[in-house]
């Protein structure tokens, strides 16, 4: 939630609202951008129009109930159709390969924000400017299964990282997430290959899911003060 202006990321939101569909499975994502693309879906429910919610996080899960937004999960559907969800830091630079990969997972939710994002026929990210970078530079949030903390953690650090065991901000000790695991911030500095990382981090026994997002976004709102850029992928 760092950052950005409301006015900003309630564009970015509103906007990617605008291509849900009357009879559309959508993906909800998670975070303060994706919380004004709820809202706004719940508003066009109100006014009769018909979807089916896949949230990706409890808070997600909480927004799409209060709004009035029909819930149902991947295992009741048959296509997911959108998914709108934020992102912590987004490549913008076309000339890069890693245009359009994501760092996702400040709010530790990215492992059901990825599968429900993967699954959907067009997945479109909504940020405002300060998320965008010439490339990844932000830690990489990793949730792991609580046994796995130490060998992954020390896994990271052979690849070069630097990982720490995210504290939970009002209880004692660690996060803990949606699905009951723990989560590794971890800085790797500039990050110019983030499919190779991804896939290296994939293959640590005992990473559940990383934050790393590589070539499964569509498109990018980016919410502006007084307007709204597109970018395509
Ligand atoms: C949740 O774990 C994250 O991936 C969020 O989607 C991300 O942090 C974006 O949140 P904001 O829109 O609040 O910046």
């Amino acid at each position: 939630t760092a950052g950005g202006t409301d006015a900003a990321k309630r564009r970015a939101g509103e906007r990617a609202a605008e291509e849900v569909e009357d009879g559309d499975v959508v993906g909800l994502g998670t975070g303060s951008t994706t919380a004004y693309a709820i809202e706004a879906i719940g508003e066009a429910v109100a006014d009769g129009l018909e979807v089916r919610g896949i949230p990706t996080s409890f808070q997600s899960r909480q927004l799409a109930l209060e709004v009035g937004i029909p819930l149902t999960d991947l295992d009741a559907v048959e296509t997911v159709d959108l998914a709108i969800d934020g992102a912590d830091q987004v490549v913008d630079d076309p000339d890069s390969p890693a245009h359009g990969a994501l760092v996702k997972g400040g709010g530790a939710a990215h492992a059901r924000e990825k599968l429900v994002d993967a699954a959907a026929e067009r997945f479109v990210v909504v940020a405002d400017p300060t998320k965008l970078a010439d490339a990844l530079e932000r830690s990489v949030p990793i949730e792991v299964l609580p046994d796995a903390r130490t060998v992954v953690a020390d896994r990271l650090r052979d690849l070069g990282g630097d990982p720490t065991l995210r504290d939970a901000e009002r209880k004692d000790g660690p996060v803990v997430t949606d699905n009951g695991n723990l989560v590794l911030d971890c800085e790797f500095g500039r990050i110019d290959d983030p499919d190779a990382l991804a896939a290296r981090l994939s293959r640590l026994p005992g990473v559940v899911e990383h934050g790393l997002f590589v070539d499964l976004a569509d498109a990018t709102y980016v919410g502006l003060e007084d307007g709204l850029e597109v970018r395509d992928y």
